[in-house]
């Protein structure tokens, strides 16, 4: 065996349930390691090549046939393969001061192949669950003192206010109209109003920074907008990317067919109908850049959930119906959009469009609802056949 070998760095040694179990979080893939395995990985912690002299701890040397197996199963690289090159450019946007953060994203990464719970099977698997596990109180009753507030004073206090309109004219909609066109200025609107900066800093210094009508923390805005406009008026269907700054829409890729982007969103139908689609993407070098903690990826989510919600009630101000989504498959999307899956990172994404009422009416379809994701993936670990010692 040529070159130079050494063990994946994307990977973690995880004692699960008795066993230790190599975790390729870059692959989702979970591997028993035998103590041979172990004994493996420990020769390999630095750069070597298969035929090194031993340490001389008695350790017997690796075999051929070893290393082969540990390579395929991704536990080695060799210095300059695919492997090692694309986890060179994870380390170089999620440093080692991000390790948890950087677990996490990768680990959650969806691909082309994640499967989505229905809504029919999830009734059913949530109900099985109830028997094993019963589901948490739906909130908390602490003992202590208790004012009961006045309920119904809200409205007489707010008055006729079109943000305690929009606030409980909010709610998820999964069925829109799917012929009618979104006149350019409701679309524009929205943006300017959801995304657009409303202040900008610009000294032409790394202190630059713009502020939304959402908050951001730091202002440091790492969160993007993108628009797949599938009938907008006046705008060629396609993806966008939005600038807030220069209130610009960019195309950034051609129109997709609708059944590409339900797959994409999860299986979820109602996104093929949608007269739009919103992509928040995080640009996580802008957060990162200024927090170097692991701490600082929650910022970024949060973000998101703010700049979500800032977009539901703008919806309905415009008239629109929406419904916010976490359910992506991350890799269909990053290659629609041309995102580079390191530091480009899919958070969510919100239908947007005019309600079906037809549909509204009637009993709400099962359909499909994409869930989060099969549970973690710590399926039974694979067995790497290498002997004990
Ligand atoms: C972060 C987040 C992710 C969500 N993901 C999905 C989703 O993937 N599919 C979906 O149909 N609804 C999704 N929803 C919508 C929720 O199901 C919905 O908000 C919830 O049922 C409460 O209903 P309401 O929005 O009408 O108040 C999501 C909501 C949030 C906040």
């Amino acid at each position: 065996m040529t070159g130079e070998l050494m063990v994946a760095e994307c990977a973690a040694i995880v004692p699960l349930s008795g066993v230790l179990v190599w975790y390729d979080y870059l692959n989702h893939r979970h591997l028993r390691l035998s103590s041979r395995g172990l004994e493996l990985v420990g020769m390999f912690q630095h750069w070597r090549r298969a035929g090194d002299p031993q340490p001389a701890d008695g350790a017997r040397g690796p075999r051929a046939d070893e290393l082969q197996q540990l390579l395929e199963a991704g536990v080695l690289k060799v210095r300059g393969g695919p492997r090692d090159l694309s986890e060179q450019r994870v380390i170089a946007d999620w440093g080692e001061d991000l390790l948890a953060a950087r677990i996490f994203q990768f680990a959650t990464r969806t691909s082309k192949a994640q499967q989505f719970v229905q809504a029919d099977d999830a009734a059913e698997m949530l109900a099985e669950r109830n028997l094993e596990q019963q589901r948490p109180r739906l909130c908390r009753q602490p003992n202590g003192q208790a004012y009961r507030l006045a309920c119904g004073s809200a409205l007489e206090f707010f008055g006729d206010s079109s943000l305690v309109s929009a606030l409980l004219g909010r709610r998820s909609v999964r069925s829109f109209e799917s012929a009618r066109t979104v006149p350019q200025l409701a679309f524009s609107s929205v943006l300017q109003l959801g995304a657009g900066a409303r202040e900008v800093q610009q000294a032409g210094r790394f202190d630059d920074s713009f502020k939304r009508t959402s908050a951001s923390g730091g202002a440091l805005q790492p969160v993007d907008v993108y628009c797949y406009a599938r009938r907008v008026e006046g705008i060629e269907a396609g993806w966008y990317y939005f600038d807030p700054v220069r209130f610009e829409l960019a195309r950034v890729a051609a129109a997709a067919a609708d059944a590409e982007i339900c797959i994409a969103a999860g299986d979820q139908r109602f996104f093929g109908a949608a007269a739009i689609m919103l992509l928040f993407v995080a640009e996580v070098r802008r957060e990162f850049w200024k927090y170097r903690s692991s701490r600082a990826y929650r910022v970024v989510q949060a973000d998101f959930g703010h700049l979500a919600q800032t977009f539901g009630l703008l919806a309905v101000e415009a008239g629109m119906a929406s419904v916010v989504s976490c359910a992506l498959r991350d890799e269909l999307v990053e290659s629609m959009l041309g995102l580079d899956g390191m530091h480009e990172v899919p958070l969510g994404a919100m239908a947007l469009g005019y309600e079906d009422d037809s549909a509204r009416l009637a009993v709400r379809q099962p359909g499909l609802v994409g869930g989060l994701g099969a549970a973690d993936g710590v399926e039974q670990p694979a067995e790497l056949a290498l002997e004990a010692c």
